[in-house]
């Protein structure tokens, strides 16, 4: 199906929340690409404030330390790449020292407000396709669309250790508990923790292929009258 999005001077912004591994960055980049827009995966911000702290052996725990550290971090991205101070960061932020302490890090507020006025500043004024956890809940809580998927975590597991197959050593058993680890930081953290928004279609694509994934989101912008 092919979709013609009409513009116009009416934002368009596809807003896709879940737990680790439920597909949101294959099925952001894929459905960016295939309308046009501009993908921002939140995920690898919040990633990439990490590297910087464990780079630099920042005490995330001292707020005084971490707010002076993170000030002065100039963060830089596009669909396939991101910088902090003018050093590429996209090979290193997929990795177990990252994946174990991520969420530790995004559950901070002065980390969270950092990211929030970046992806602020980006969902105001263009249409963009962005992913995370708190994307329709509080980054943009008016989206035109809000996707939440979701799958089982043995599912999500399998997924991500067929990823991560980066010469580290891990277990499926080692991720499993990485992304339950994950799961419950990430959704009993006080400051916007994941949760579904109201408003948002709710997938779990624990059996579906990425094609079906992306045809029903497809249909859904079509029902919109997005679409001629
Ligand atoms: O999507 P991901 O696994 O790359 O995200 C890494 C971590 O960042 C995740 O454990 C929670 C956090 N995160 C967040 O708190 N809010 C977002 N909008 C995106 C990610």
């Amino acid at each position: 199906m092919v979709v013609h999005i009409l513009w116009g001077d009416v934002l368009f912004r596809i807003a896709i929340d879940g737990p680790a591994g439920s597909g949101k960055s294959t099925i952001a980049s894929r459905l960016a690409d295939r309308l046009n827009i501009d993908y921002v995966d939140s995920g690898s911000i919040y990633r990439a404030i990490t590297r910087a702290i464990i780079d630099n052996r920042i005490n995330y725990k001292n707020i005084a330390e971490l707010t002076s550290f993170i000030q002065n971090l100039n963060i830089e991205f596009d669909s396939s790449s991101i910088s902090v101070n003018g050093v590429d960061f996209s090979a290193k932020i997929r990795v177990a020292s990252v994946n174990s302490l991520v969420s530790e890090v995004a559950a901070i507020s002065v980390v969270r407000k950092k990211v929030n006025n970046i992806l602020g500043l980006i969902a105001e004024k263009q249409n963009v396709i962005m992913d995370g956890r708190d994307i329709g809940t509080v980054i943009i809580p008016d989206a035109e669309l809000k996707i939440f998927l979701n799958a089982s975590v043995e599912e999500r597991a399998r997924r991500r250790f067929f990823e991560l197959n980066n010469g580290e050593d891990l277990s499926y058993e080692d991720v499993l508990a990485n992304i339950i680890h994950r799961d419950n930081i990430d959704s009993s953290r006080e400051d916007s923790p994941l949760t579904k928004a109201a408003d948002a279609i709710e997938i779990d694509t624990t059996k579906l292929t990425i094609d079906d994934i992306i045809r029903q989101i497809m249909e859904r912008i079509s029902s919109k009258n997005y679409a001629l």
